[in-house]
């Protein structure tokens, strides 16, 4: 007999059938879906494992390209890391365009190279530019491009610091210290990145600091500003990295840690440190190692970046002990 009885009993054995099926094929989709995060996970490993041995190939057996006859903009390059960098640069025959808001100190520097290195193809050229004020980037970009050509390495290194407790830092110190050592580099990248753009050919390269890793009572600004640079770099990267008609175009975000600055430059800071400082020199020539190998973060040196990456992952009252144990104590200068 067929009845309103049998009728329901028919539908719920559909739906049951419907629900197996239903639940069946979401168990072998839930299946599929984690084979694919593992077999993820394992090329992962193999993947990193792969570019470990590669960076121990790679460090025994550099691959560099030459930088003679390149163009290469370096701000700040009126004295300290600046000059330096230009230095070095010259002896590989770069041609230099040496950038700094100090019209003597950038003449000064461009002279030594087109009197020093001139034999070996070495030229300099030199702009009086506050690099913090777009339109002066903007101004820049366009005479140096038009002169030059183009700019084959753009190292944005110009960079303040005030050593103060915050309260004591002045407001005006606080706004110049985020506008040269931070917002400057948006508008050097955006003014010099189209016509790298255009080529899919560059090489944008950043003075950051190991401030950028750490903290610091009395530089609070100042670090502020080089974790926003380390930031800006990473973030750049990986936008130039998105996008295969840009992938020529490479980034170096340089970490030092404090330089023995020459006593003719201002004092920045008084340090209390337990690791050794760095010469200028040292930092120079491994950013330009740096860049030569197209390496995406330098620090210098190099074992303060796996330390201080410690640091970070232990419980926050361990790393403070390390800190209070091992770690620099900056004085106002
Ligand atoms: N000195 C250190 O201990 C130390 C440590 C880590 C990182 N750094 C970073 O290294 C870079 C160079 O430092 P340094 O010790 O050689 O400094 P420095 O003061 O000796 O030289 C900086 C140069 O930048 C120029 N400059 C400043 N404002 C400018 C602007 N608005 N436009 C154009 N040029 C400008 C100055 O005139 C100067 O010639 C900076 O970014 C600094 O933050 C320094």
């Amino acid at each position: 007999m067929y009845n309103a009885y049998t009728r329901y009993v028919r539908r719920h054995d559909d739906d049951d059938d419907d629900d197996d099926v239903l639940q069946k094929a979401s168990t072998s989709s839930n299946l599929l879906e984690c084979l694919s995060i593992i077999t993820k996970i394992l090329m992962g490993i193999a993947h990193s494992v792969y570019t470990f041995v590669q960076l121990i190939f790679t460090t025994i057996y550099p691959v560099e390209k030459s930088l003679k006859n390149n163009v290469i903009l370096v701000t700040g390059a009126g004295r300290g890391l600046g000059r330096e960098m230009s230095m070095q640069l010259a002896k590989e025959g770069a041609k230099l365009i040496c950038v700094d808001i100090n019209a003597d100190g950038v003449k000064e520097t461009a002279d030594a190279i087109n009197d020093g290195w001139a034999g070996q193809g070495a030229v300099a050229d030199y702009y009086t530019t506050n690099v913090a004020e777009p339109s002066e980037a903007n101004e820049l970009a366009r005479a140096v491009e038009e002169k030059w050509g183009r700019v084959d390495v753009l190292i944005n290194n110009a960079g303040i610091v005030a050593s103060a407790p915050i309260m004591d830092a002045t407001d005006e110190q606080i706004r110049r210290m985020v506008d040269v050592n931070l917002v400057s580099h948006f508008w050097m990248i955006r003014a010099f990145l189209p016509a790298m753009k255009k080529r899919n050919d560059g090489h944008i390269v950043a003075t950051s600091s190991v401030a950028a890793f750490t903290c610091a009572a009395n530089i609070v600004p100042y670090a502020a500003t080089k974790y926003g640079v380390t930031g800006l770099m990473a973030s750049l990267r990986e936008e130039l990295r998105s996008d295969p008609s840009v992938a020529n175009i490479k980034t170096t975000t340089v970490h030092p840690f404090f330089l023995d600055s020459s006593p003719i430059n201002v004092k920045h800071w008084e340090v209390k440190s337990a690791m050794p400082i760095v010469s200028i020199p040292q930092v120079a020539s491994a950013a330009i190692r740096g860049i030569k190998r197209e390496y995406a973060v330098v620090t210098v040196p190099e074992l303060l970046r796996f330390i201080m990456h410690v640091v970070w992952i232990l419980p926050q009252k361990s790393a403070d002990y390390w800190r209070d144990t091992f770690s620099s104590q900056i004085n106002k200068a």
